[in-house]
């Protein structure tokens, strides 16, 4: 047995943690950037109990609330500029993914005047401002994740990038703040959430102990997707929905992730999907393909979602997806298996896909 494996962040999983520990926040510093996006952190009640942690705590702040889904380098560092003016001392980011992974790079560029091109190829020498995450959607896991995923219109993709110090130094877990949630976007990220568990277990990466989180996450995924409904889902399974969604977090925090989010990357800047729902779109032929090279492992998703076989599991993303009515033309095609053969994650995969692999899994995810 061989592994190593970290997750730095401190987590508080609980009802009204930021209120119940926000002594944590001054211990950052007394200056605070939150990143967000324009309304749901204000809906929810995210922000309302960070403004009041800050103010308990004596710490001043400034309110950055324009990321956009798919967060762009503009969009990061006009954040940055607000952060250092504010001098600020940590960046706080309370969302879904795209604010939290906009948060880490604001956090980057408060301490370093690179290039957009430096940014991405890391190239920054002082450390990051420490980050505070909040997740209010249940998916991403970038609270406890080194990645930052960006939208980079000269590469025409997301792309991410990652470091030790992305970490974020706490996270706050309050299943309240995902309450609302619009049905189809609880979906997608749950799918997004179950993509990292099953990519991170099947992958060249994966040890005992990323493995027993992976299927974990993915059974307690598959349960709910069988029983919740639109009608019917309470706290309870947004709270395991959450923490579902940490433990995959911190499992491709191992690992990283593989061929599903490579193909994913093409399908959302190109056609907007969701990245959820990207991802559940190629995720059954993706495993069909990995089954190719790693039937047991494959086998073991599958069991652990509750499904008899693979048709099985196709057929329950199916069912909670919205439908997707996308045909590929030959030339999008060709650059879309072109854009994933170019991510660097793709090599995480047991068996790694050629250009005829992504071509067959386009085709037998019914987008050709
Ligand atoms: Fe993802």
């Amino acid at each position: 047995m061989q592994f190593n494996f970290r997750c730095p962040t401190r987590i508080f999983f609980d009802e009204q943690c930021v209120q119940k520990y926000s002594s944590q926040l001054s211990a950052l510093g007394r200056k605070a950037l939150v990143v967000t996006g324009r309304t749901s952190s204000k809906r929810n009640g995210s922000l309302r109990d960070m403004i009041a942690a800050f103010s308990q705590e004596g710490i001043q702040y400034n309110v950055f609330d324009e990321v956009e889904e798919n967060p762009s380098l503009k969009t990061v560092y006009r954040a940055a500029n607000m952060a250092r003016k504010l001098e600020a001392e940590f960046i706080v980011g309370i969302g879904g993914g795209s604010p939290m992974d906009a948060a880490k790079a604001v956090a980057v560029l408060a301490t370093n005047n690179i290039s957009e091109q430096d940014l991405m190829d890391k190239k920054w020498t002082a450390d990051p401002l420490p980050i505070v995450a909040v997740p209010t959607t249940a998916g991403t896991g970038s609270e406890v994740t080194p990645y930052s995923i960006l939208t980079v219109d000269w590469a025409e993709t997301k792309k991410s990038i990652a470091g030790e110090k992305l970490f974020p130094a706490v996270a706050f877990m309050d299943a309240r703040y995902t309450r609302n949630l619009p049905w189809n976007i609880t979906i997608n990220t749950a799918v997004d959430a179950l993509s990292h568990s099953v990519e991170g277990f099947v992958n060249n990466r994966a040890t005992v102990f990323s493995d027993l989180l992976a299927l974990e996450s993915i059974s307690i995924i598959g349960r709910l997707l069988k029983t919740m409904t639109e009608d019917d889902i309470t706290l309870s399974q947004r709270e395991e929905l959450l923490y579902a969604s940490m433990l995959g977090g911190i499992v491709i925090a191992q690992t990283a992730t593989g061929v599903i989010h490579a193909l994913g990357y093409p399908l959302t800047y190109f056609k907007g999907l969701p990245h959820g729902l990207a991802n559940g779109v190629v995720m059954k032929a993706s495993l069909e393909f990995l089954a190719q090279s790693s039937p047991d492992r494959v086998e073991q998703v599958v069991k652990s979602m509750g499904c008899k076989d693979l048709e099985e599991f196709g057929n329950l993303l199916k069912k909670v997806l919205s439908p997707v009515d996308i045909k590929l033309t030959t030339r999008e095609q060709d650059l879309y298996v072109a854009k994933t053969l170019q991510a660097k994650n793709i090599a995480n995969c047991p068996k790694k896909p050629e250009e005829k692999d992504i071509y067959e899994i386009l085709k037998n995810s019914s987008l050709v």
